[in-house]
Order: structure tokens, then sequence, then C-alpha cells
């Protein structure tokens, strides 16, 4: 009788404890770790707001900016490759994300860069909200990471076509991605990323 106890409580402990360990991995989501953008104005465009990142079960991240100042309308917004928004027409930021050198699109579109995050449209007060999520990015330093990149919000919108950057205008704000806890590698051109 005492083994028998004994023995169905080790059972219960490992499987507690195995349930435990997929819960943590869950809410880590393998996506990495989350993330903040706080955009400063380029030039006197007036233009802030912040983009959260949060990586959710599977892989996936959301992704939610906030922006004010905007004109009414659409606006193209992307992640860039470069975590320097200190050139005051945002051209520090480099080009859009695109670690697989392919074309330029939509966030929906087969093919695009893996920056392209499509639009955000601002209401008459000029406030855009947009929030998406998406399988193909890491919350880190990886091959397909954007810790220590950037987000640059433009003046037009982006058509989801014409190359390299969908006609989306010039930068109005630019937004180094952070992790929310801890140090953050930026990654800056010819840094051996
Ligand atoms: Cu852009
Ligand atoms: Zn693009």
């Amino acid at each position: 009788m005492f083994n028998r106890r004994h023995l169905f409580t080790s059972v219960s402990l490992s499987l507690a404890a195995t349930l435990v360990v997929a819960c943590q991995q869950d809410e880590q989501g393998g996506g990495g770790r989350p993330a903040l953008a706080d955009f400063q104005p380029l030039g006197n465009s007036g233009v802030d707001g912040t983009v959260e990142f949060t990586p959710l079960q599977g892989g996936r991240i959301r992704i939610h900016a906030e922006v004010t100042g905007l004109e009414p309308g659409s606006h193209g917004i992307h992640i860039h490759e470069f975590g320097d928004c200190s050139d005051p027409e945002g051209l520090s930021a480099g080009d859009h994300f695109n670690p697989e050198g392919v074309a330029h699109g939509g966030p929906n579109s087969p093919v695009r860069h893996l920056g392209d995050l499509g639009n955000i449209t601002a209401d008459a007060g000029g406030r855009g909200v947009m929030t998406i999520e998406v399988t193909d990015l890491t919350l880190d330093n990886g091959p397909r990471g954007i810790l220590g990149r950037s987000v640059v919000v433009h003046a037009d919108p982006d058509d989801y076509k014409t190359q390299p950057a969908g006609m989306s205008g010039a930068r109005l704000a630019c937004a180094v991605i952070r992790a929310q806890e801890g140090d953050t590698d930026l990654v800056l051109p010819g840094g051996g990323e």
C-alpha cells in the first residue's frame, strides 16, 4: 500500500513539472523578448508615438502602434534595418529590413520584405492606431530578429508594389526597437550583424 501511494505521488509531481515547463514556453512564445519602440519626430514633422512588440504563443508577435501628429489618411510603416534615428531625415535607419533580398510588398503579399508592415491610418485628429500579428519575425538578434533595428512612419501611403519602398515618401518619425528589459544590441551599418 505504501509503495503504491509513493509511486502515484511521484508520477503526479513529474506531470506537474512538465506542465509548468510547457506553460513557460507558451508565455515566452519562442519569439523573443517584449520590446518597445519610442518614436522621435524627424525634422519638424511633429509626428510621435510608440510601437509595442509582444511575443505570443506559437512564435507569433503582436505589433501595436499608436502614432500622433499625422495628416489624416494612410501612411507607410516599416521596420528598417538599422537602429539609428540620428539623421534629421531618417536616412540613417537604412532600407526596409529585408534579410532575404526579395521585392517590396504589403503585409499580406506572398513576396515582401520582412519589414513591410503596411500602412497605419490616421483619423481626422491625426491619430493612427494599428495592431497586426506576424509570424516571420523574432524579438531577438537572430536572422529574422528585429531587436536593435528601427520602425519608420512615412508621409505617404505604401502602395505595396512600387520598388523599393512602395512610394511611401518622406520619413516622418523613427524609433529604435529596444527590449523592455535588459540591454539591446543596436544593429548598425558594418556592425557585423
Ligand atoms: Cu519605411
Ligand atoms: Zn519594403
